[in-house]
């Protein structure tokens, strides 16, 4: 018999996706591909906590969203405050602003965030509980070329990964001067049609997400339903001609989508989303909007504002659907060191050093492994050089430098290598540039 305990194993949370090598790769590629082309367009970066008090989600985010009715992660903290892992990005970035008074300065404020939000919802291929977005908010200016701007970035952000495969849709939800009174109209429509008790109730609380709804009869009830687009203010009509104008000088395709219903309260005007066919369901790869009385409402100034979130675990599957993993540059490392013996080993550790502080990316081989041994290290690093290290090479105060791509090997001077692999690197790179 044997008295072996069973030792549990563990696997991550459901729903939640562990991203490691060699596709965690590519989850930097993107995510950090989004976060510079933000970069370059004027957006500085904010971190930000992973929870905040729920009061400002709900307050926010909206008490009639799915997200904050059925999908948040809450729980009480040990001093009893009611906190929530964050379920988007956009209602702790204006908190922030706010606190920290972002929005005395110059406007508009232009931040970047990228990290992971927590919904509980039913997983399934491409909707997970934690979930990975990058964002932006710009706030302060009610500028329609400021949502030009937006819109354009997240169509750059796609494109600068390598993605092609999806369409932008875009409407607008109106503001304060025009909604209300569409909202009735559509409400008056919707309650003189047969729907059962769920979907009324829904039309109470939030008639637009009865557009939304995926079932054929009741798309068939509201084929005339009235959009929102055709009962826009003249001022926010002028604002979003304004938009598709400026998108169309700009060259960002798009088309109009009038039935788009976001699943977040704070939306005004300017909306809009990624849309991707390889994707199944869960096709929206990102989305935003305006949101002008958002900040207002969480205690800030009467400031507009406007962003986006862009998902990353949505992005990389539908890179996956379009296998356009192009930019997907498998190295590791550029160098990889073999040193033979110990004394081989301390000379390979400096040299190796040395490479690093002048910014080349290298490692070397660990451990008593042979030749052999070694210099599969050295492939499964993908690397473009390996430089081989052993007595005789020692006792001549040399190195051998394999070039991995062309399958050549020279002798070189110990003194010699360091500058050399910088130089031959450097030019590699400007070229391939
Ligand atoms: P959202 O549309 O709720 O917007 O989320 C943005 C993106 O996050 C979605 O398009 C989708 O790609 C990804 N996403 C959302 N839920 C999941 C999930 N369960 N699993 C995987 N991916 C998911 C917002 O969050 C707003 N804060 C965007 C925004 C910023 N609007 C204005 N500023």
């Amino acid at each position: 018999m044997s008295n072996s305990k069973k030792i549990q194993r563990f696997s991550a949370p459901k729903g939640v996706p562990d991203y490691v090598p060699p596709a965690s790769t590519e989850f930097l590629r993107v995510r950090n591909g989004f976060l510079h082309q933000a970069h370059v367009a004027g957006y500085e970066y904010i971190e930000l906590p992973i929870f905040e008090e729920t009061a400002l989600f709900a307050r926010g985010v909206g008490e009639s969203t799915d997200v904050v009715s059925k999908e948040m992660y809450t729980f009480q903290d040990r001093g009893e405050r009611s906190v929530t892992l964050r379920p988007e990005g956009t209602a702790g970035v204006m908190r922030a602003v706010i606190e920290h008074g972002l929005d005395r300065g110059q406007l508009p404020t232009k931040l970047m965030y990228a990290g992971p939000c927590f919904r509980y919802e039913r997983p399934q291929a491409g909707r997970y509980r934690q979930l990975q977005q990058m964002g932006v908010e710009s706030i302060g200016v009610d500028d329609p070329a400021l949502d030009a701007e937006v819109v354009a970035l997240a169509d750059r952000c796609y494109k600068s990964v390598g993605l092609t495969g999806y369409r932008l849709e875009i409407t607008s939800l109106g503001d304060s001067t025009c909604r209300p009174a569409y909202r009735q109209k559509l409400q008056e429509f919707l309650f003189a049609l047969p729907l059962d008790e769920e979907t009324r109730r829904r039309a109470e609380i939030n008639p637009l997400r009865v557009l939304d709804d995926k079932r054929p009869e009741v798309q068939d009830m509201t084929a005339d339903a009235p959009l929102m687009l055709d009962h826009l203010s003249p001022e926010t009509q002028e604002h979003f001609e304004t938009v598709t104008g400026l998108l169309d000088d700009m060259g960002v395709a798009y088309v109009i989508n009038p039935r788009m219903v976001r699943g977040l309260d704070y939306y005004t005007k300017t909306c809009f989303e990624f849309v991707h066919d390889g994707l199944g369901a869960q096709s929206g790869i990102g989305g935003g909007g305006r949101y002008d009385g958002l900040m207002a409402q969480l205690g800030g100034q009467e400031l507009s504002g406007i962003g986006f979130g862009l998902g990353i675990d949505r992005t990389l599957l539908a890179l996956q659907a379009e296998q356009a993993e192009t930019g997907g540059d498998t190295r590791r490392v550029d160098v990889f060191g073999v040193p033979m013996g110990s004394a081989a080993k301390r000379a390979m550790a400096g040299m190796i050093n040395e490479l690093r502080r002048n910014g080349v990316s290298s490692d070397m081989s660990y451990g008593d492994r042979g030749l052999k041994g070694a210099m599969k290290g050295a492939d499964r690093a993908h690397a473009r050089f390996a430089l081989i290290l052993g007595d005789r090479e020692l006792d001549n105060g040399t190195v051998a430098v394999k070039d991995l791509a062309a399958q050549t090997q020279t002798d070189m001077d110990l003194a010699a290598v360091v500058p050399y692999l910088v130089r031959e690197l450097s030019r590699e790179l400007s070229e391939e540039g």
